[in-house]
């Protein structure tokens, strides 16, 4: 079992935790699944019987606003035989009904029809309900947790205080999905340090002052900050701020804009990456070339998280030692998942 060690003494996660089917499912099982994670923009599901189907972990799920304007969630699997009572986003919808063989369920999750079931003996359709999950509306984004774990306001405590009231005038602009052949911790570790930037993105190195870097570490989250000094024009002057909310979902907020991501886990080496953008509306403009930018970095991410990931996975590579100065993000992150691995190793 990898020790949690101070950070001068530390070295990164060993790499059987990057390929080790049994830690794959327990991921996904009690870290993906139960962990608070943003699953949209709410601005996706703001009217009455607006839905979004989702998966958190390998659950597949939907959230939904009740024509009452409350917010619900709820596995989507069909208690009959486990088909989806809904197949993908939609508006206004009066009910859920199951694409497999058509049985109804109300917003609040109650079984209202099935159909051809009047033979069945002690069928009680009043005591079938979707499983319900735990849901929240927080600063224009939705998220969502299904299982026990850290209470929302536990896992993002502090994080109100550092952004203040800024996110309010924020709208939702559009997603971006982006496929990236690693396991999803490898992406994680990734994005948790700075230390790559010289190397790995010459152009974003020159849009924020990389020699003032700040990495700041909380319960559940870790922050990178650093003023933007722009000479590319891209970004607006201030500073930027890099949230990773343990387990999966990043906030990324510059001045007038925020971008959200998610990783979801494809497979032991796979992963898919939902990006979210806001603006203000004063900002709005620069989307296309903010895409553009976005696309390029994610691109030079891409490259690299694959290449770790054969590294990882090669048999000959041991842990090595992290840098105190620029990888505090990492060590943060892996430790609360050495922490995870060892209420797995009890059980
Ligand atoms: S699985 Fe849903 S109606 Fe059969
Ligand atoms: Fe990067």
């Amino acid at each position: 079992m990898d020790e949690i060690k101070p950070i001068t003494q530390a070295s990164a996660l060993d790499p059987r935790y990057y390929s080790c089917a049994d830690i794959y499912d327990y991921e996904t099982r009690h870290i993906l699944t139960t962990g608070w994670q943003i699953v949209s923009p709410a601005a996706q599901v703001s009217g009455a019987g607006d839905i979004i189907t989702r998966q958190l972990g390998n659950v597949p799920i939907i959230v939904l606003r009740t024509k009452d304007g409350v917010l619900k969630g709820f596995y989507n699997i069909c208690p009959h035989r486990a088909g989806p009572v809904a197949q993908c986003d939609a508006r206004g919808t009066k009910r859920l009904r199951c694409a497999y063989h058509g049985w109804a369920y109300d917003h609040d999750g109650q079984l209202t029809s099935a159909p051809e079931m009047q033979a069945a003996e002690n069928f009680d359709p009043g005591a079938i309900q979707l499983t319900s999950i735990d849901v929240r509306e927080w600063n224009g984004t939705i998220w969502a947790r299904a299982g026990n774990g850290p209470d929302f306001n536990t896992v993002i405590d502090g994080i109100g205080d550092i952004i203040g009231s800024g996110l309010g005038n924020l709208i939702y602009s559009g997603s971006i999905l982006y496929d990236v052949a690693c396991n999803w911790k490898v992406y994680a570790d990734n994005y948790l340090e700075g230390y790559h930037l010289p190397f790995v993105h010459p152009g974003l190195t020159q849009a924020v002052d990389y020699s003032t870097y700040k990495t700041q570490t909380h319960k559940y989250w870790s922050l990178q900050r650093s003023p933007i000094d722009d000479d590319t024009g891209a970004y607006a002057a201030g500073e930027a701020l890099y949230f990773l909310i343990y387990p999966n979902t990043m906030l990324n907020i510059l001045p007038g804009r925020m971008q959200t991501n998610r990783i979801i886990p494809t497979g032991i080496d796979s992963c898919r990456i939902e990006f979210d953008f806001y603006y203000a509306p004063e900002e709005a403009y620069r989307k296309e070339q903010d895409i553009k930018f976005s696309d390029k970095v994610q691109e030079e991410d891409r490259i690299i998280c694959e290449h770790v990931q054969k590294g990882l996975t090669s048999g000959v590579y041991k842990p090595g030692r992290l840098s105190p100065a620029r990888e505090s993000g990492v060590w943060h992150f892996q430790n609360l998942l050495r922490s995870a691995y060892k209420t797995m190793a009890a059980k």
